[in-house]
């Protein structure tokens, strides 16, 4: 275990270097499924820079890695990697993005790393070994008061086919006079839940690759992550609800207009 803490942390640092040398600096733009659903030329050199990390130390490991795919090995452990979460953010030079990287064993989250370089904030969690910011625990808000609560969502580039189009469960939230926040990167949502920023954070059809690290983060940081019926969830579900525990129900009613 000693040695894929060292290899998470290695990786997650190595990509934070790469991502704060081209911030805000002259890189290679292109536009993947949907016009504004970007990858840059840094996307591509930071993903190589953890998975050259993780093969050297575990050459036998499988790895998901937002835009290379699938590494499929014979393997119970299985990385999981954002690269860049919040590239539309690093294109335009807003410091909201990080690099995502999750360990999974078994189906189960092990350890995650979510790293802001531009911030310097690096969360960590490991599996019953709680959550932490830059070394220092980290816990989910105490809110209880719902009406005083602060939330914070994402938006799918492209409307997939939900039940109900998102915007109406956005409108249901800010009609209420609740402060909805819309950063432009699930790991760092789900981060600054974790550490008791934000009280609450919806978003529909995420992939495995944001939320890998980020729902073990708010676990392990005492908070509770479902699908909008309330069931628990795994990382491979489109739905997301993280709260601090405390405002999940009247999210969940919020959410499914009862
Ligand atoms: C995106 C961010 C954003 C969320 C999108 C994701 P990317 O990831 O997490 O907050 O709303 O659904 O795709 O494309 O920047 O890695
Ligand atoms: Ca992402
Ligand atoms: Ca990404």
């Amino acid at each position: 275990m000693e040695q894929m803490r060292q290899t998470i942390n290695e990786a997650a640092r190595a990509a934070g270097t790469v991502i704060q040398s081209y911030f805000q600096g002259v890189f290679k733009i292109e536009s993947k499924d949907g016009i504004n659903n970007l990858v840059t030329e840094v996307d591509k050199h930071s993903e190589t820079a953890i998975i050259n990390i993780i093969k050297r130390d575990f050459p036998q490991h499988s790895i998901i890695s937002e835009e290379v795919g699938e590494i499929m090995q014979d393997s119970q452990y299985q990385w999981i990697i954002d690269p860049i979460d919040g590239t539309v953010n690093f294109a335009h030079g807003i410091p909201i993005c990080c690099v995502s990287i999750g360990l999974r064993h078994n189906g189960k989250m092990q350890m995650g790393v979510v790293y802001n370089p531009m911030m310097n904030e690096f969360f960590f969690a490991e599996r019953g070994k709680g959550a932490f910011l830059n070394n220092e625990p980290i816990h989910v808000s105490k809110k209880t008061d719902f009406k005083t609560a602060c939330l914070v969502t994402g938006f799918p580039y492209k409307w997939p086919e939900t039940k109900e189009h998102p915007i109406k469960v956005f409108e249901r939230m800010i009609i209420q006079g609740l402060p909805v926040r819309r950063l432009g990167s699930a790991a760092i949502d789900l981060c600054w839940v974790a550490c008791g920023r934000f009280d609450g954070f919806w978003e529909y059809n995420l992939n495995s690759w944001d939320v890998a690290a980020g729902y073990l983060i708010v676990r392990e940081a005492g908070g509770r992550i479902s699908n909008f019926d309330g069931t628990e969830t795994t990382v491979f579900e489109k739905e997301t609800l993280a709260t601090n525990g405390l405002i999940h129900e009247e999210m969940l009613k919020v959410i499914n207009k009862e």
